[in-house]
């Protein structure tokens, strides 16, 4: 058999570095709502992310097994579950970054608004404790509906005493990935080579892709716009049909957090230039290019020069965002 004696050295010095424990540097961070579609898989790839020492995995059911599971991964992080509302604050203490995908989702014929009556109460109840457990964490809130929902965590913190815009992100990173990917099959160019804006909000006609400001700089037909705008506000209904009832987008949903997340991580880090579009608080409710940095979005940059049809489509998701960020806040206020 091996000598594990000698192949962790003979010196004293050899043998605390084999067996010295605990996190290596990195980011807390956790996940309420670890055990569904999306905190699954999204608690897979934080825990293959580098800038991750600690995460924790919070949800109401489920968390032990999806805990062990995912701890068996050789990775760095360390991973810690917490099952039910009474390990909620545990979960909480010490975090950087909370990301939420806590609530149920759609079914075929629904609206995210649809979503409203279960999901505002669970964003109220999990917000509540972050302003308990850690005031200062960043927040990416995935929850829909994300144009009400992210209203509702700014009303929680403003009541709580805790409130920073700067903390606050609604996650619409999945409309830039969509966008990006059909964009990029329009144009025959590889998906990594497109960067599109969307900015407005998380739901239909609120997800308003600047399809004038692409990058690499290109040219579309009419046709070609109206087929982009239709397809990318409506990618989430895509998904939702084709699952015919088996809940919405949770995969690319995933991918899209992490993406965001670890942007966020980055900023946190002091890295130079990481802009992503996310949902701000600031202007107020609005999903617009941000500068990700060490105290969350550190700068909110303007939407730039919009065509005609882009200025139609902002009017448009201006009227509705207003009344799902009225929604919002009311619920807070009963
Ligand atoms: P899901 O039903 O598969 O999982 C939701 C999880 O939340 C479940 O494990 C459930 O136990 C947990 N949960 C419920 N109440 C909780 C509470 N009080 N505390 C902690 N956890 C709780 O749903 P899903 O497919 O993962 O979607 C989750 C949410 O994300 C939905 O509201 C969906 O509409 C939304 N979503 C948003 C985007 C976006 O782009 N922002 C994209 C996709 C889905
Ligand atoms: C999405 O865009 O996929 C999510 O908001 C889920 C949904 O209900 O469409």
């Amino acid at each position: 058999p091996p000598n594990f004696q000698m192949m962790e050295g003979n010196s004293s010095i050899g043998k605390m570095n084999c067996r010295a424990k605990g996190a290596a540097p990195g980011f807390k961070v956790a996940i309420l709502g670890a055990a569904g579609g999306i905190g699954q898989p999204l608690s897979m790839l934080m825990k293959m992310n580098p800038l991750v020492s600690v995460l924790h995995l919070y949800d109401v059911v489920n968390t032990p097994g999806v805990t062990a599971d995912i701890s068996h991964m050789d990775t760095g992080a360390v991973v810690r579950g917490f099952l039910g509302k009474d390990k909620l604050d545990e979960a909480l203490t010490g975090m950087d970054l909370v990301i939420i995908p806590a609530g149920v989702p759609r079914k075929p014929g629904m609206t995210r608004d649809d979503l409203f009556k279960i999901n505002a109460g669970i964003v109220k109840t999990l917000c509540e404790g972050i302003a308990r457990s850690c005031p200062r964490a960043i927040v990416n809130l995935i929850s829909n509906p994300v144009n009400s929902t992210v209203p509702i965590a700014a009303e929680v913190f403003k009541q709580a005493g805790m409130y920073d815009p700067k903390r606050l992100l609604g996650v619409t990173m999945l409309d830039v990935v969509r966008a990006n990917t059909f964009v990029a099959e329009v144009l025959g160019l590889d998906p990594r080579e497109v960067d599109v804006p969307v900015v407005g909000g998380h739901a239909g006609v609120t997800i308003l892709p600047l399809l004038s400001q692409v990058k690499p700089p290109c040219s579309f037909t009419p046709e070609e716009i109206n087929y982009l705008t239709d397809r990318i506000q409506n990618g989430g209904t895509e998904v939702v049909e084709a699952k015919a009832g088996a809940g919405s987008a949770t995969l690319s949903m995933a991918y899209a957090a992490v993406k965001f997340a670890d942007a966020c991580l980055r900023g946190l880090r002091g890295d130079a230039g990481v802009i992503e579009c996310s949902f701000v608080t600031e202007l107020p409710f609005f999903a617009t290019k941000v500068r990700l940095g060490r105290s969350g979005a550190e700068e909110i940059f303007p939407l730039g020069p919009l065509n005609e049809y882009e200025r139609a489509g902002l009017e448009k998701a201006k009227k509705e965002l207003a009344m799902s960020i009225d929604k919002g806040v009311s619920f807070t206020r009963k």
